[in-house]
């Protein structure tokens, strides 16, 4: 008599039961332990830079007393190696066996590019501490990939502007051939050519080759007026003790994006001394902000920390910021974005906002190295609240 009430009462009993179950799911989704997975060097060259990401990260998390929006954190760890080759399957482990709700790395450009692929595919929400691929905040870019610290292309570029100021007319450059090194003297480059210099000679090596001699004696015959460069870690100290012990520092002055001398010049010594270079950070800001995060730093972990702790505290906050608005919920990609898009980040380098793309919106400071008080110093403003152009960026 009633031939259609069966498939009613069906449709209504399997309606509810998929609400029970998106509910549970949703439910699991946000509350529990909040995963967190860190892929980053413990080993080689880029080695002290994971470490102290990992560290400003946990100092943070500590003073949210061990919980994001509410979640106990949990970590778990990846040693990447700074290598491309492995880079997939090492992000998978953190994505596929340990399942963790947000993945915070890496420093290698390479390696980054790889981890932003497998996010985009899997939907896992990352926060790239440091490495600064422009494809990452451009053509790579979505919902659910969000960097706390810079673009190749912006120390670069803004390094490009304030030689060109100088009145430096010809350079060489020197670096890594891998995303990083390329990246960062194409954006110096784009500037310092438009300000009226010439790039005469693009060197390099193989990331994470030290074999500097042939190519510094390249530099003292081309007889440039000056050098930009991008090295960084135990690369970079070795690079500037080899510049200065060829005898190059006193007639081609050396100038690089700050990772040349970020955190490492107790190691670089005297060769260190009078570098100038670009970033966004420096060891000298003195303001309330970043003193009380350098003294807890260095009470907690007794080292100084670095551009790179600052970045992996950093991402903890934005990891905060966006999770607060999604009740704790790390797969709302389209919320955290907002949530992201709206706020102002307090951070120990000066205030940030995130731009479209989803890349810091940062002052860059021009700094000089001191040997004699160890400090990257602050002595001017080389570019203030400069933007990533964003290119490829399609969200
Ligand atoms: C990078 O590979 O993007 C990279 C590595 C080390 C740095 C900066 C950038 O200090």
């Amino acid at each position: 008599m009633y031939p259609t009430l069966k498939p009613i009462v069906r449709w209504v009993g399997s309606a509810l039961a998929v609400t029970a179950l998106t509910s549970s799911v949703a439910l699991a989704q946000n509350t529990g332990k909040l995963k967190v997975g860190f892929m980053l060097p413990y080993t080689g060259t880029f080695a002290a830079l994971g470490i102290a990401i990992e560290n400003g990260f946990r100092q943070h998390v500590t003073e949210l007393g061990g919980k994001v929006a509410g979640r106990e954190v949990e970590y778990f760890k990846v040693d990447d190696e700074s290598e491309p080759s492995k880079a997939t399957d090492n992000v998978n482990k953190l994505i596929k066996r340990d399942q963790v709700d947000v993945i915070i790395g890496t420093v290698h450009s390479g390696v980054a590019m790889a981890m932003a692929k497998a996010a985009k595919e899997s939907g896992t929400l990352l926060i790239v501490p440091n490495a600064g691929a422009d494809a990452v905040t451009g053509a790579m870019c979505a919902p659910n990939i969000f960097r706390s610290s810079f673009s190749n292309w912006q120390p670069g570029y803004a390094m490009g502007e304030v030689m060109a100021k100088k009145g430096i007319k010809k350079v060489v450059t020197i670096t890594w051939k891998y995303a990083a090194g390329d990246e960062s003297v194409k954006a110096f480059k784009e500037s310092f050519e438009k300000g009226g210099g010439t790039v005469v000679k693009e060197l390099s090596l193989p990331f994470p080759n030290v074999e500097f001699q042939g190519l510094l004696t390249e530099i003292a015959a081309t007889k440039p007026d000056a050098v930009f460069t991008f090295f960084a870690g135990g690369g970079a100290v070795k690079f500037v003790k080899d510049y200065a012990a060829a005898g190059l520092k006193a007639n081609i002055p050396l100038y690089g994006s700050g990772f040349l001398t970020d955190g490492i010049i107790d190691a670089e010594g005297p060769a260190a001394e009078g570098i100038l270079t670009t970033l966004h950070y420096a060891d000298s800001l003195n303001t309330k902000r970043d003193n009380a995060f350098r003294l807890t730093y260095a009470k907690t972990f007794r080292m100084q920390p670095d551009v790179y702790a600052v970045q992996g505290y950093d991402a903890a906050q934005m990891l905060s910021i966006g999770l607060n608005a999604t009740k704790g919920d790390a797969t709302k990609a389209v919320d955290i974005s907002a949530a992201l898009r709206k706020a102002t980040i307090d951070s120990p380098r000066g205030p940030f906002t995130i731009s479209a793309s989803h890349n810091p919106v940062q002052d860059f400071y021009l700094r000089q190295a001191s040997d004699k008080e160890k400090e990257n110093k602050v002595v001017g403003m080389a570019s203030a609240k400069l933007a990533d152009p964003g290119r490829g960026c399609k969200m």
